[in-house]
């Protein structure tokens, strides 16, 4: 512990631009903390009150989290950071974005810093969008650029996944060709899991028009292990129409913290800038997508916990008779053979939250993967599922 304290204290020295041994804040422990103990002993704390009724019994598998939180220098990067918390945040964002910049290796210029990539799909379909334009994306995939899109008055337009519930890249460049505006690509895809390769989506730049932006929306790009995957980064640094998307919400497990980030030719990002909320990435996050990019330990233990959730999920699945769609990413889509909506109820009434209904998967369930428990209480809960459903046959 005093040793990552020391790093977080050295990082966040780093962002303020002093020196590495520089006397920062006063530690905030000490500072008021019996009171804060006791408030919270009374009940008055309110994320205590606001937390679902049964919180240790509830697993939640609905929204591809990563259980295990913040690094740990994350973490005290956030507790020194309380002292600034008063301040408003563009000077963290500021250096977050020189840092993702140096990370990446691209100028500054080419990083827009928002609050989670949420914020720059939406900003997306502000600059790239509109009445008289055309958003073309795969279905199913993430939702929310359609949903802004369409209230920008756009048209959207939906290509099917193929039959290995992959982007069909053909009919997506095809749908692209008329009123050109943007274009998502969702690798990994959510909610299939899937990918397509970087050579596969750097033929289809060539097939779609020169004024089309390509949105790569790569949330989940860390858990990826299929070898032909690749990050469209480098279509970046060339200087095609691409925007890639990336977020602190999953192998940084900083869903709540709402950090995310675009990353586009100089061009595009002055475009975006001019629809982004001013000062939207806090504080708190700033500091702590800081700390965590320079913590490549976590990453890798993030990953390795995702691939054992993940192979126990497919295993326990398989051994009893369920396929699923090969997945590169913390969440998978069991196929149930039967209507979805009955069985993601009856998960729920077990304590357990599985993905929603999603289009083109009338019988899959996505399920996130959780820590080690929370993957056996789902297989228990499957067993107690489908006993019951066989029992009512
Ligand atoms: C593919 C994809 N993109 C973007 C997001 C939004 O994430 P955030 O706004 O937390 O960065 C999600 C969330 O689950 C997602 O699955």
């Amino acid at each position: 512990m005093a040793s990552s304290l020391q790093f977080s204290r050295r990082t966040f020295a780093h962002m303020l631009g002093l020196g590495a041994g520089a006397a920062l804040l006063a530690p905030v422990a000490g500072r008021g903390m019996e009171e804060h103990i006791a408030l919270r002993a009374r009940g008055r704390y309110w994320p205590a009150k606001l937390l679902p009724k049964d919180p240790k019994n509830l697993v939640l598998l609905n929204s591809n989290e990563n259980p295990y939180g913040p690094s740990p220098t994350a973490r005290e990067a956030m507790i020194e950071a309380h002292e600034v918390a008063c301040r408003y945040p563009d000077f963290y964002a500021d250096k977050l974005q020189e840092k993702l910049a140096a990370f990446h290796g691209f100028a500054p210029e080419n990083v827009v810093v928002t609050c989670g990539s949420t914020e720059l799909l939406k900003m997306c379909a502000a600059a790239f969008l509109g009445p008289g334009k055309r958003l073309v994306q795969a279905t199913p995939t993430f939702e929310a650029l359609a949903a802004y899109a369409r209230r920008g008055g756009a048209e959207v337009v939906k290509v099917p996944v193929d039959g290995d519930y992959r982007h069909n890249l053909d009919a997506l460049a095809r749908a692209a060709q008329e009123r050109p505006g943007l274009v998502y690509i969702c690798n990994p895809n959510n909610p299939t899991g899937t990918v397509v390769s970087r050579p596969a989506i750097e033929k289809f730049l060539d097939k779609v028009p020169r004024e089309t932006v390509v949105l790569v929306d790569e949330a989940y790009h860390h858990y990826v292990e299929d070898p032909g995957y690749g990050t469209l980064l480098g279509a970046v640094e060339v200087g095609r129409n691409v925007v890639i998307a990336r977020t602190f919400s999953k192998i940084y497990g900083m869903a709540g913290l709402r950090i995310g980030y675009g990353l586009a030719s100089r061009a595009l990002v002055k475009k975006l800038r001019r629809e982004v909320v001013f000062s939207s990435a806090n504080v708190l996050g700033c500091v702590a997508a800081y700390a965590s990019l320079e913590d490549e330990g976590f990453v890798r233990q993030n990953q390795q916990r995702n691939q054992d959730a993940r192979n126990f999920l497919v295993q326990s699945m398989r051994a009893r008779g369920r396929s699923v769609i090969p997945s590169h990413t913390n969440f998978v889509c069991v196929h149930v053979a039967r209507p979805v909506r009955p069985v993601i109820r009856a998960f729920r009434e077990q304590g357990i939250r599985v993905g929603r209904p999603f289009a083109g998967l009338p019988e899959h369930i996505r399920v996130s993967l959780g820590l080690p428990e929370e993957m056996e209480k789902f297989v228990a809960a499957f067993d107690r599922v489908f006993a019951a459903a066989t029992r009512a046959a």
